[in-house]
Order: C-alpha cells, then structure tokens, then sequence
C-alpha cells in the first residue's frame, strides 16, 4: 500500500469518531456556560500538548519528528500564554493555575514508545482532534458574541494545530512504511479517540461541558 493510500485509510478511519465528537460538541450548551469557563479548560490541554511533545524529544531518534515535536512544543506553549492573556481580558485571573493531575489521555500518550506512535497519536490524531474541538468552540464564541476569542481561535491557534497535525501526515508517510509499524499506528490513532470519546462524555456527565477546545 503507497503512504498516500495508508493515510487515506487512517483518515477514513479516525473520520467516524471525529465527527461523533464534534457533533456531541455541538449540542446545545447550558444556557449558563461562557467563553471564559471554556478557556479555563483549554489551558490544562496546550499545557498537557506542551507537555507530550516536549517530553518525546529526547527519547525520539529521528531527526525530522524530534524538531517537529520541538516545534509543537513551542507553539502549544504559547498557546497557553495566548489563552492566558485573553482570560485576563475577560477577568479571569490564572496567576495561580494549577493544571492538577495528568489526565488519562496524557498519561496513555505518555506511555507510547515508537516513533510511528507518537505521530499517529500526539499528532496526525490528537491535532485533527484539536481542529474538530476548535472549529465547534470558535462556532460557540461567535454565538456568544465574542469575536475577540473567535478570532484568536480562527487566525492564530486554529492555524498552528492544522500545521500539527500536517506535520503528522507528512511525518507518517515517511516513516509508517512496514506492515508492523502501520498495524502500529492504527492502534495508537484509535487509542487516542477512543480516549477522547471517553473522557469527552465524562466531562458531559460531570461538568455539562462537551465542548472544551484543544487537543
Ligand atoms: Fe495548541
Ligand atoms: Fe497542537
């Protein structure tokens, strides 16, 4: 199978779960939820995609995926900042932010050791799964009347998470290339969405919230 078939079948295979989150995200959120609830959230996921890539770096011996992974750690980080700084606009003070415990999705991406892996997962997946989430919370603060976030969203986060997850595609295709290793990324792919389906209900269910941005 070419790489461009292999990634076509990938993408085919992670569209069913992608479009289950992003139509749960777009359910009719209470009346009560605002922009800034939902940033507060999207904080601990750039910190934890700062996180996962940064910590790969080291353990990861192909030149091309250690400097995209370096490259994704700088802009989830500022990412954050970006957030921050917009919270601050809307009065929401983070100076002490406590990002708590890491989350089952870090903690299961954090435990991926092949390269083919961790671009499947952290990025071909987890960044699609970025995209679907903003696009759906970019809808969210349009519809709040808040084009400031949107803004933020659509012109500088959305790009950069689209650009993540680009380097993914390009980065499987260059290495996804034995059966095992195909076999390989298919698993971590589904992983990772099943994880996010899981803990996206889990947020619905604790917190009413299906529609957090972020990775
Ligand atoms: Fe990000
Ligand atoms: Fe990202």
């Amino acid at each position: 199978m070419s790489p461009d078939a292999f990634l076509a079948e990938l993408d085919a295979q992670n569209a069913s779960a992608l479009d289950r989150i992003a139509i749960a995200a777009a359910r009719e959120p209470a009346a009560d939820l605002t922009v800034a609830r939902l940033l507060f959230l999207a904080l601990k996921n750039e910190l934890e995609a700062t996180e996962c890539a940064a910590g790969w770096i080291a353990t990861t011996r192909a030149v091309d995926v250690k400097l995209a992974l370096a490259r994704q750690a700088g802009d989830e980080a500022k990412h954050f900042r970006l957030i921050e700084k917009r919270l601050a606009e809307l009065g929401v003070d983070t100076s002490t932010y406590d990002p708590g415990p890491r989350s089952p999705l870090l903690q299961y991406l954090g435990g991926l050791e092949s390269t083919v892996e961790r671009v499947a997962a952290g990025q071909f997946t987890r960044e699609a799964l970025a995209v679907v989430r903003n696009d759906e919370f970019i809808r969210f603060c349009v519809a709040r009347g808040d084009e400031t976030t949107a803004a933020l969203y659509r012109d500088v986060i959305q790009p950069d998470e689209q650009h993540h997850h680009e380097l993914g595609r390009t980065l499987l295709a260059k290495f996804a290339i034995s059966d095992g290793d195909r076999e390989a990324a298919r698993r971590a792919s589904a992983g990772t969405l099943d994880l996010a389906e899981e803990l996206q209900e889990v947020a619905r269910l604790k917190l009413g919230i299906s529609r957090a941005p972020g990775c």
